[in-house]
């Protein structure tokens, strides 16, 4: 076993101790180059189990499996040196109870340099949350939308409107209880997301939220464009990706077609001019 990098400077602590002041900003991440780029401008990044669904082709996040979670989060660590990394337990790997999730959490973050671990689930998680925290596994929790939990909720619908809001509150307040230093609130109504930020005392972060959460985090391939195939409403895209890189890759093709590529300057002469390097 061996963590691939050293601890990068934020730790749960860090993210338990912003409630209430400035927002917290996050990404999902997936690969080193990502890693760097984000690195100076998240708190921290989330290497989410939706690297399934947005790398992989998965039709869901519950085909993503340890091994899938550890190799995405040994490159994101590489890339990090500030921002905390936060790995998803993937479905399956905690459900059965306390000790398999201990298990399967120490694994990961002794084999990625994790600083913590996410999963999801409310007040049904709440003896799995007080046995790893108290074990020395910080959690991050996850109510709401849970999507390893898509075939139970009747799909990707918002959660928690009505007479539903009484039971995502208590979530909230359950995993708070537990230990948990922050917790990720998906897709329901922005009016009780702002209930719950002001009644835990921990950090909520708002996914299809409200803009009140003490912070945001999106799904990075959604908010650059590269994720095509739908957008959810609570998605703001921030650039196109995937029209640029269909534009370039379609430039490339074409020039290799008339033999303009490669140009004089990207091939190798016999013999080196000047001194030689
Ligand atoms: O896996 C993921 O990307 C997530 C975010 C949607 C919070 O859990």
């Amino acid at each position: 076993m061996s963590a691939t990098a050293s601890p990068p400077a934020l730790t749960a602590d860090d993210i338990r101790a912003r409630k209430g002041g400035d927002p917290v900003v996050s990404l999902t991440c997936y690969t080193t180059p990502m890693a760097r780029v984000m690195d100076a401008h998240c708190d921290f990044v989330l290497v989410g189990d939706s690297v399934g669904m947005v790398l992989h082709g998965l039709p869901s996040t519950l085909g993503v499996t340890m091994e899938m979670m550890i190799l995405h989060g040994q490159a994101v660590a590489r890339g990090l040196s500030h921002a905390l990394m936060v790995v998803d337990m993937p479905f399956a790997s905690y459900e059965e109870g306390p000790q398999q999730a201990f298990r399967n959490a120490a694994r990961l973050m002794a084999e990625t340099g994790a600083g913590a671990v996410k999963l999801e689930g409310g007040r049904h998680m709440a003896e799995t949350i007080g046995f790893l925290t108290a074990r020395g596994i910080p959690v991050m929790a996850h109510i709401g939308l849970t999507p390893q939990s898509v075939n139970t909720l009747g799909g990707y619908r918002v959660q928690g409107r009505d007479d539903q809001a009484a039971a995502v509150l208590a979530d909230a307040h359950a995993v708070s209880d537990a230990g948990a230093f922050a917790v990720v609130l998906e897709k329901i109504p922005a009016s009780l997301a702002d209930r719950i930020t002001a009644e835990v005392p921990i950090p909520t972060i708002g996914i299809g939220a409200s803009a009140g959460c003490d912070g945001q985090v999106l799904v990075v391939d959604d908010m650059l464009g590269l994720f095509a195939e739908f957008k959810p409403k609570f998605v703001k895209r921030y650039a196109d990706l995937a029209q640029q890189a269909g534009a370039a890759i379609s430039d490339y093709a074409d020039e290799v077609r008339a033999r303009r590529f490669p140009g004089p300057e990207h091939v190798f002469a016999d013999q080196v001019k000047g001194p030689a390097k």
